[in-house]
Formats: structure tokens, C-alpha cells, sequence
């Protein structure tokens, strides 16, 4: 059914002993769609994610159903949901340069993404793979700097590595954590744009992590806000970004300066 959501989350709870990380959470996405998470640092965003594609620690204790076109993920074998992750689910982290080898040029790196998924493909074709993905997330010149290493790109160009990286195999699900918080103001914004582009052009469903609003309202269809584990509040990006019920605004980094920023201004 075209219909139904790519995700739904459904009454997901996550502990760590007797520590309740995330607590009865539901949310979808449909396809194409990018959904904000947006909540205080420790308010679990990072487990709802790693719990979508089983990162989580054998320890945690999960329950709830996450399904991904109709499949539910919490149920599959550790050789099926490798299959799905890097595939049709992707993650982008929030540090650039501990995500990246620093001794592996970076178009291996990004050919490595490929032959994970596909083992057999072609010398030439991988290369033209990663070059066209590359050119995909504008870094400069593809065909002479696929042999450079990781500390030979700017902290903005190792984020676009790694963005290449996640989307070299098409996803239909892109999950990004705080993609843009290690980076400068105008190195974010460009990286936002690159986001938003992409989604655009692959009809990328996404779910977007950050601790900051004023940067969720800028990629994001819909917002969920979370609160000590809970999801606390969920609508349309901009009318939750002009009036939050829930927000504790210095933690959500809504303060009263950027208050007046406007969510549509890169768009
Ligand atoms: N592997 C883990 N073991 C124990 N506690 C964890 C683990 N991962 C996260 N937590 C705890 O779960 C809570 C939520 O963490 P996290 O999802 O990383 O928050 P956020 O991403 O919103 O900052 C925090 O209290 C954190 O300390
Ligand atoms: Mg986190």
C-alpha cells in the first residue's frame, strides 16, 4: 500500500538497566518525508536512531515495534538488518573525523560503502560510483581527489564524504545525528542545503537529529520534540517553531535571539 508510512516507531521504549532512556515513543515517516527529532542533549535522540538500525549495545533492553516497509527491524536476523543498514537505511554522524579512516583514501572509503552492498560489482563502474556520488555532494574536483586522505579536506568537505558515503547505495531512508553540529555557522548552512537538496532530488525520507530547533525547522516537514525520553510534542515544523509548547527553550537552543531567524531562510 503506497500509503502506509516508510517507518513507524511505535510504543518504543529503551532502558539500560534501570535507567529509562526513551520511553513509549511512537512516530512515522513517509516516504520522502523528513521528520526533526529535536530535544535537550540526553533526551534520547541518539538511542531512538541507533535502536532503527540494532546499534544498541546488547545490554539495552528494547520493546516496542519499529517497522520499515512493512518489515519490522527489531525482529530481524543480524544478517538481515545488515542488509538493510547502509542500504535502504543510512546514518550520517555528527563527527566527521572519527567517522573517517584517516589512513584510507576517502574514495576508498566511500567504494567501501558500495561493495558492502555489493560485492561484485565492476572496477570501473565502482569508480564511477563513487566519483558520481562525490560530485553528488559537491566535493571539489572527484576524479583527482578520490586518492586523498581525510585530513586533506575542510571539516564541511569530510561531512560531505560521509554524506557520499550514506547515499552512495540510494537509500529510501537517510538518518542523520547531529549532522552539522561540529561545523561553523556557514559551513552548517551549506551543509543544511546539501540535505535538503538531496532529499529533493532522491525522494530521500529523512530523519533529521539535532538539539537545536532553529536548524530542525530548516530541513524538517514535521517535528517530534523529546523530553526526557518522551516525545513530548509533534507537528508541522513551522508552526512549532513559532509557537513550541513544550520547549525549554535555552535547551532546545531557541533563545530569545534567534527567535526572530527565520525557518524558510535557506530554502
Ligand atoms: N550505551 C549506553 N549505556 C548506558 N546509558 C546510555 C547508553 N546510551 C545512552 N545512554 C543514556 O541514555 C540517555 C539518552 O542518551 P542519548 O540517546 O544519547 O541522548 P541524546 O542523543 O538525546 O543526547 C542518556 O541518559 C544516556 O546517558
Ligand atoms: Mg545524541
Amino acid at each position: 500500500m503506497d500509503t502506509a508510512p516508510l517507518l513507524t516507531v511505535d510504543h518504543l521504549s529503551i532502558a539500560f538497566g534501570s535507567h529509562r532512556a526513551v520511553k513509549d515513543i511512537s512516530f512515522h515517516i513517509n516516504a520522502g518525508e523528513t521528520l526533526g527529532l529535536v530535544g535537550e542533549s540526553g533526551s534520547g535522540k541518539s538511542a531512538t536512531s541507533l535502536a532503527m538500525l540494532r546499534l544498541l549495545p546488547p545490554s539495552a533492553q528494547i520493546t516496542g515495534n519499529i517497522s520499515f516497509s512493512g518489515e519490522s527491524l527489531l525482529a530481524l536476523s543480524p544478517e538481515a538488518i545488515r542488509r538493510h543498514r547502509g542500504r535502504n537505511l543510512a546514518m550520517i554522524f555528527q563527527e566527521p573525523m572519527t567517522a573517517l579512516n584517516p589512513v584510507m583514501p576517502i574514495g576508498a572509503q566511500i567504494a567501501e560503502a558500495v561493495l558492502a552492498h555489493h560485492p561484485q560489482v565492476a572496477r570501473k563502474a565502482l569508480k564511477e560510483k563513487v566519483i558520481e556520488a562525490m560530485r553528488q555532494v559537491a566535493l571539489p574536483d572527484p576524479e583527482h581527489r578520490f586518492g586523498d586522505y581525510p585530513h586533506q579536506f575542510s571539516g564541511g568537505q569530510r561531512q560531505r564524504i560521509l554524506i557520499a558515503m550514506a547515499i552512495v547505495n540510494q537509500p529510501r531512508l537517510l538518518i542523520a545525528d547531529e549532522p552539522t553540529t561540529a561545523l561553523d555557522v556557514t559551513v552548517q548552512a551549506q551543509i543544511l542545503k546539501l540535505l535538503k537538496d538531496l532529499q529533493v532530488r532522491h525522494q530521500l525520507a529523512m530523519l533529521f537529529i539535532s538539539h537545536d530547533l532553529a536548524v530542525v525547522a530548516q530541513v524538517a516537514n514535521r517535528v517530534a520534540v523529546m523530553h526526557h525520553g518522551q516525545i513530548v510534542e509533534q507537528g508541522p515544523a513551522q508552526a512549532l517553531f513559532h509557537s513550541p509548547q513544550h520547549i525549554h527553550q535555552e535547551a532546545a537552543g531557541l533563545c530569545p535571539n534567534h527567535a526572530d531567524r527565520s525557518p524558510a531562510a535557506s530554502g
